[in-house]
């Protein structure tokens, strides 16, 4: 499974990537607002720190404005994937852009029908939010395993990204049922890496290192 992180912010970007962990980054309108930087900046930046995928979310409602916006996009570097919402008009603005050789990620995903739909436009990526199903009372890991299973049922080449992770559950999760991508916030790829008998260990073996009064090297 691929790893991305969900942020605009290039610190941590950049600091992950260090880890040879990082397979790509997504961004959002609302990330770009956290980050308080000038939106097209920030993407040629985080374009040239990660080589795999950058995904850069257009703001217009319709084909024509999604189309202006995504040329600009696009233009920024080969490795940026133009982000469009799950509607009539973002699906046609993924097939055009994908006929064109251009990666899209098609967000705000909450059914597999939604999905289904997404894969029949050609879609490199489908993101469904699995984080905001729950927030809701529904299981967002429930529709992962509907996509996988009609994706598979199909050979569609869509990659299923799951999104709006909010813990490290959701990722084991995804990894269980065999989603391609998840992307997650900085903080939830750290928690990934802890484990109190982790710490715990190296405490133990540092302290027993000691008294043998060894040094390697
Ligand atoms: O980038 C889209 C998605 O990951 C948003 O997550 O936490 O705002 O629901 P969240």
């Amino acid at each position: 499974m691929k790893f991305f992180v969900d942020t605009a912010d290039t610190a941590e970007i950049r600091d992950l990537a260090e880890t040879g962990l990082l397979d790509g980054v997504t961004t959002n309108p609302s990330l770009v607002h956290k980050a308080g930087r000038d939106f097209l900046e920030v993407v040629k930046e985080i374009a040239a720190i990660v080589p795999g995928p950058v995904s850069a979310e257009v703001v217009a409602l319709d084909h024509d404005g999604m189309m202006r916006e995504a040329e600009i996009l696009r233009k920024i570097a080969d490795n940026v994937t133009i982000k469009v919402p799950l509607t009539i008009d973002g699906l046609k603005t993924c097939r055009q852009l994908t006929g064109d050789g251009t990666m899209v990620n098609v967000t705000l995903c909450f059914t597999a029908n939604q999905a289904l739909l997404a894969a029949k436009a050609g879609a490199t990526f489908i993101s469904p939010f699995v984080g905001r199903h729950d927030d809701i009372g529904f299981d967002g890991m429930q529709i992962i395993s509907e996509i996988r299973q009609i994706y598979d049922n199909y050979d569609f080449a869509t990659q299923i990204l799951v999104a709006s992770v909010r813990h490290p559950v959701h990722v084991l999760q995804s990894a269980l049922i065999g989603a391609d991508v998840m992307t997650a916030p900085p903080a939830v790829i750290r928690q990934l890496f802890k484990h109190p008998l982790t710490d715990r260990g190296i405490e133990g073996f540092l302290a027993d290192w000691a008294k043998t009064g060894q040094k390697i090297g």
